[in-house]
């Protein structure tokens, strides 16, 4: 099991947030993933500066988009 966690702290949030957790919430139920990753919120990674940060399956990566998410999603979770 791989997890997801999605910074909510206030900084990500208006930064984007709500839109990467949208397009993780689609590309697990698209993969058919649901048994494979969980994906949660987290507080502040204490990266705010310069956009939203997330851990993927340990790796933490800060500044992201929802486009950038998708690519660091389909490399570190889903092996592409
Ligand atoms: S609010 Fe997300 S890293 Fe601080």
């Amino acid at each position: 099991m791989k997890t997801v966690k999605v910074c909510v702290g206030s900084a990500c949030n208006i930064k984007g947030a709500p839109d990467v957790i949208e397009r993780y919430k689609r590309l697990i139920e698209e993969n058919a993933l649901q048994c494979d990753v969980v994906l949660k919120g987290c507080f502040c990674m204490k990266n705010c500066s310069c956009g939203v940060s997330v851990e993927l399956d340990g790796t933490v990566l800060n500044g992201l988009d929802p486009d950038e998410a998708e690519v660091q999603f389909r490399k570190l979770i889903m092996g592409e």
